[in-house]
């Protein structure tokens, strides 16, 4: 364990959230439910990391678990989350009451579930002050919150400060919504499929606002979703999450230029044609799994056209993917073996050869 956190504390000094072998599960009465089954990643800072998957597939179990906010019957079982130098595993319930809303921010797919609707807006954003005077700003409350407003481009903020939610549109909701994730200045926040219930223009603006705050205020975001297309505009690195695990963890880049992972490649061959945009991930052939009753081996074998008789006996571990970044791996025997295949092959090239 101490072991454990040395390497993952001295991962990067630039990781802000560093994930390892993160273990959620549901005691059900039918029986034990593993949402999220060995999870690692890092999030450095600045940093937009997707979290991407079928329904289902344990992203909002993960985020949850980061918030320290797991719905009984579920649990956190084992391993670590190190935000900041802290284990948020261990903190107490106080701590993690500080680290809400003023480190870590959470921006939720429905604006209107996490706004009160008979609070104006003004004093939705202003409460955070009240929670977390260390963050407060100098001056007037009101000034401090117009601010915080224009920085998430509501027009007319100080007008519109003293409205409730209900006359705000999806879109200006969302942006309230960011607004009171940001308003602390938080190192990270989690969004998960904050544009999702949004049309498509208008998560274009959303999504463009996100970017913005990165560039502004130096934000980490873990951005969960169901699209490709979203990741491919605005995230620096991906895990691709199926049945709990973290099947496929690259950046940007090398996951569409060259997909390891067979669940990884099948959902880029569905991917909409440029323009398009879809609600939901393109079906891939057969069911995601019943995460309560996994079949054998790999969890994906089943849908697998890559599949060998090994994969529907064991469960592959993770293995590193030469040349990632930070802690870049797959979690399937085929693309392990073709790997190493590419690596002895790299290595017997004569000396001077270009690759
Ligand atoms: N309250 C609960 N009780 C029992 N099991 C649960 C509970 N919440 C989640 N689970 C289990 O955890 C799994 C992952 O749920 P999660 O909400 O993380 O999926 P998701 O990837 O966010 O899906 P979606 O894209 O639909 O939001 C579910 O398939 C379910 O088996
Ligand atoms: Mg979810």
């Amino acid at each position: 364990m101490t072991e454990q956190r040395t390497r993952a504390s001295l991962a990067d000094a630039d990781t802000i959230l560093s994930v390892r072998n993160l273990r959620t599960y549901f005691y059900t009465r039918d029986g034990v439910v593993p949402a999220v089954d060995d999870v690692s990643f890092d999030i450095r800072r600045g940093e937009i990391v997707g979290l991407v998957g079928e329904s289902g597939s344990g992203k909002s179990v993960t985020a949850r678990s980061i918030m320290r906010l797991v719905p009984v019957p579920g649990r956190i079982v084992s391993g670590e989350m190190i935000f900041q130098g802290r284990d948020l595993v261990g903190v107490s319930e106080g701590e993690m009451r500080q680290l809400r809303g003023a480190h870590i921010g959470m921006v939720l797919q429905e604006p209107m579930a996490s706004l009160n609707p008979v609070l104006t807006i003004g004093d939705q954003v202003g409460e955070l002050f009240a929670y977390h005077p260390d963050r407060a700003p100098d001056g007037s409350r009101d000034d401090a919150v117009a601010e915080i407003l224009q920085r998430v481009r509501i027009p007319d903020a100080v007008r519109r400060m003293t409205e409730f939610p209900l006359s705000f549109s999806g879109g200006m909701r969302q942006r309230v919504c960011i607004a009171i994730a940001t308003a602390c200045r938080p190192e990270l926040v989690i969004a998960d499929e904050p544009t999702t219930a949004l049309d498509v223009t208008i998560q274009a603006q959303v999504l463009d606002l996100l970017l913005a705050l990165r560039a502004e205020l130096g934000v980490s975001v873990l951005f969960i979703t169901h699209d490709l297309g979203v990741v491919a505009e605005i995230c620096d690195s991906v895990a691709v999450m199926y049945a709990g695990k973290i099947v496929e963890y690259n950046d940007v880049e090398s996951i569409f230029a060259r997909p390891q992972h067979p669940y990884t490649k099948a959902l880029l061959a569905s991917l909409p044609r440029l323009g398009e945009r879809l609600a939901h991930l393109p079906s891939i052939e057969g069911q995601p799994p019943d995460l309560g009753d996994l079949p054998p081996g790999c969890s994906f074998s089943p849908r697998c056209p890559a599949a060998i008789d090994r994969c529907r006996e064991q469960a592959p571990d993770a293995t590193a993917i030469p040349g990632a970044s930070g802690s870049g791996h797959v979690r399937c025997f085929v693309a392990a073996d073709m790997l190493a295949a590419g690596a002895a092959t790299a290595n017997a090239a004569p000396s001077g050869s270009t690759p």
